[in-house]
């Protein structure tokens, strides 16, 4: 099972950062899950938070460096979670020295990062499960349906962020989780390592339907 965690951070120059609020504790609750669950578990994460002890953990920062550590773990994996909040767009330079208040308002161009889930998606091969994760503000089931198929995964574990107790920093979540097949279970307010063991559960059924 490969997990990754976190949310990326997108260098500006070397002191600043474009970040989000992603805590990386819903990630690490999954790996620690999964592991367990007995699973063999490579854990790619952005976040300082305890690790599993039997878990392979990779550390990154950027999109780019997720990205390629997911290459280099999905294909040998049977599941792959992105629970991590992965920068849509990065600036396009990184300015070598500290940017000067002197020097005035910047104007940092960005350009996209790799969506890693959709090239997971693309690449995919038989009897691998993945599983993609949605931060929603508004319409959050249809945007979350919206980018299981786009991103073709084969469940997605959609999140209001907005909704009180759940999602970023906070150590309980609420979620919907949407099975391509049309299935949906709803999971209640509840610790992150319990959303961790629904969405392991609705990944069992779907690997072996009884
Ligand atoms: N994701 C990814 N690579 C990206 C962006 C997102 O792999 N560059 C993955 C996330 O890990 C998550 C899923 O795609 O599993 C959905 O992420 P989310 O941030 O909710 O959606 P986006 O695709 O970024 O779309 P938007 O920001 O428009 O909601």
């Amino acid at each position: 099972v490969v997990v990754t965690a976190g949310g990326t951070r997108e260098p500006v120059d070397p002191v600043r950062f474009l970040g989000n609020r992603s805590s990386g504790k819903q990630g690490h609750a999954l790996a620690a899950e999964a592991a367990a669950r007995g699973a063999k578990v490579t854990l790619i994460t952005t976040a300082n938070l305890p690790v599993p002890s039997a878990a392979t953990l990779v550390r990154v920062e950027t999109a780019a460096q997720m990205d390629e550590a997911v290459r280099e773990a999905a294909p040998g994996a049977d599941v792959v979670v992105m629970a991590a909040a992965v920068a849509d767009f990065r600036p396009a330079e990184v300015a070598p020295a500290k940017l000067k208040k002197a020097d005035g308002v910047p104007e940092i161009i960005l350009v996209p990062t790799v969506d890693i889930l959709a090239g997971l998606g693309a690449r995919k091969r038989p009897g691998q499960t993945l599983v993609g994760f949605a931060a929603e503000t508004d319409q959050v089931r249809q945007n979350a349906l919206s980018k299981l198929v786009a991103k073709g995964a084969d469940l997605i574990v959609a999140n209001d962020v907005t909704a009180p107790g759940a999602g970023f920093e906070h150590d309980t979540n609420q979620v919907v989780i949407l099975d391509a097949d049309g299935t949906e279970r709803e999971v209640p307010l509840a610790d992150k390592r319990a959303i961790a063991r629904a969405v392991f559960t609705a990944v069992l059924t779907r690997r072996k339907p009884s």
